[in-house]
Order: C-alpha cells, then structure tokens, then sequence
C-alpha cells in the first residue's frame, strides 16, 4: 500500500503546522548561496499547499519568516523579502484556482511596504476562498503574538468592554493573530532541529510534533504522506489514561 493510500482521511488533522527548515544547509551541500535554498524551498510550499488541499486538510500554517530573522545579514534578508513578492504574484492565480484563502499572522507593520501592498491584495481576494485557508507567518513571533494579545486585553478591560471574570483562555484565544483558527494538531519540523523557535507557543499546547532530518527543499508529497501517517498512529491522551480513549 502507497504511504497516500495508508492515509485515514476521516481522521485527517485539520490544521497542519510546518516550521520549514533547512534551505541554508541544503544549499550550502550544492556549494550554492542560501537564497538558491529558499527559492527551491518555495517550490516546496506550493507542493505541499497543493497536497494538503487534495486531501482536505482545512488550515496550513507556514513559518516563513520570524522576529528573529530580522538579525541575518541584510543580503538573506533583503533576498527573501524579494522571493516573498515575486512569489505572491506569481502564485495568487493557483490559489484563486484552487480555492484557497491567503491569511498572514506576524507583525505586518515592519514588513516593507511593497511586500504588505502585495500580501493584502492577495488576502482580500483570496477571501471568500473555502477549500483550505493558507496562513504565512509572517515577521512572526509566539511570544509577541502573546504580549499583544495582553494588551488588547487591558485596553478592552480600560475601556469597560471586558471585566476580570471574563477573563479565560478562550479570551487570551480569541485576541491572537490566530483568532477563529482551531489549533494545530500536527507541527512538522524539518531539517534535524528539534526545537519551536517562538512559534505559535499558545497554539500548539497539545499539538504532536513530527521532526524530520529532510531539510524543507526536499520536503515532497510522500514526506508529507509520512507526517500524517505517523501521526494516525499516535494516541492523543490529553491528560487521560489509554483506557478511558477505549471506554469513552
Ligand atoms: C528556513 O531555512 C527558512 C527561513 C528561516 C527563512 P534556513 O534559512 O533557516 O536554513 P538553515 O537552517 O540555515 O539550513
Ligand atoms: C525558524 O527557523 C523560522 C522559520 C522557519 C521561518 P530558524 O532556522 O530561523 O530557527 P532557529 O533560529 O535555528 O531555531
Ligand atoms: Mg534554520
């Protein structure tokens, strides 16, 4: 049996997360430049969007860029900004064919202001797309989406709109950038590093986790296939025991 055909679509995840990992080293390996890595890796996000949308995943988060990116030479950072717009362009006829939503989460506000004209065109009209909904994390960062989310919070408490016994996680939930999403219950990393890196800290609280050594511009549909199948074959506890899962 094929590793698609080992898929069980009725317990598919309905949200996937992927911090793609790895365009450097895979570069590098081919004596190329970093940017040669994240151009191929964006071939990657089209094939993994495309095969999420087949299967009927819902919701796909991509880690693209985080707060922290904003650190490496201006050269890698100025070359992915650029990859960013080309890429939108390039690519909002696939996702109008293929009837995806475009959303971003990240702090737009630092982004330069031709990647946000690009980016918010590409979301208004990719929005009343239904088939999957497509989220960039975008200049983003966990902890900042967190402290944001505390400051709306105490203005809304200021403003009398909001008291402290309303104050409840689905509150804290529903002033992320991820408001209205449902959590996801896969996180992929590729590339052999196991760590989150400040991504989507809240949302992933009982997310299963899959790593993988396959660094992102390697990552094709049968990677993929893999991820989805060992997470069908996890048992997702929540705090109970295996046997209150058999009983209900
Ligand atoms: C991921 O690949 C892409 C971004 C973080 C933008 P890296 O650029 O981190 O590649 P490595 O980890 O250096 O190999
Ligand atoms: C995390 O990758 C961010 C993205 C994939 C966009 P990094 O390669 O920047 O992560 P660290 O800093 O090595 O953990
Ligand atoms: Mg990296």
């Amino acid at each position: 049996m094929s590793l698609k055909e080992q898929i069980d679509l009725t317990k598919l995840p309905k949200h996937i997360a992927i911090i793609m990992d790895g365009n450097g080293r895979w570069a590098r390996q081919q004596g190329r430049n970093r940017i040669f890595g994240h151009t191929n890796g964006v071939k990657c996000v089209k094939t993994t969007s495309e095969a999420c949308t087949e299967l009927g995943v819902r919701y796909l988060t991509l880690y693209a860029f985080s707060t922290e990116n904003w650190y490496r030479p201006a050269a890698e950072v100025s070359g992915l900004m650029l990859l960013l717009l080309k890429t939108i362009k390039a690519e909002l006829k696939t996702l109008l064919k293929n009837d995806i939503r475009l959303r971003v989460i990240g702090d737009m506000s630092v982004l330069p202001k031709g990647v946000v004209k690009e980016l918010n065109e590409a979301v208004a009209n990719t929005a009343n797309n239904k088939r999957m909904d497509l989220i960039l994390a975008l200049s983003y960062s966990g902890k900042q989406e967190i402290t944001n989310a505390v400051k709306k919070i105490v203005a809304q408490v200021k403003e009398g709109k909001v008291e402290e016994k309303d104050i409840n996680e689905d509150l804290i939930t529903n002033n992320l950038y991820t408001a209205g999403i449902p959590d996801p219950e896969l996180l992929i990393r590729t590339s052999g590093e196991q760590r989150v890196s400040n991504f989507l800290l809240w949302q992933l609280a009982y997310a299963e986790y899959y790593f993988t050594d396959v660094f992102w511009p390697d990552f094709k549909q049968e990677e993929l296939y893999k991820a989805i199948v060992e997470y069908q074959n996890r048992e997702r506890r929540f705090g109970k025991t295996s046997e209150q899962l058999v009983t209900k």
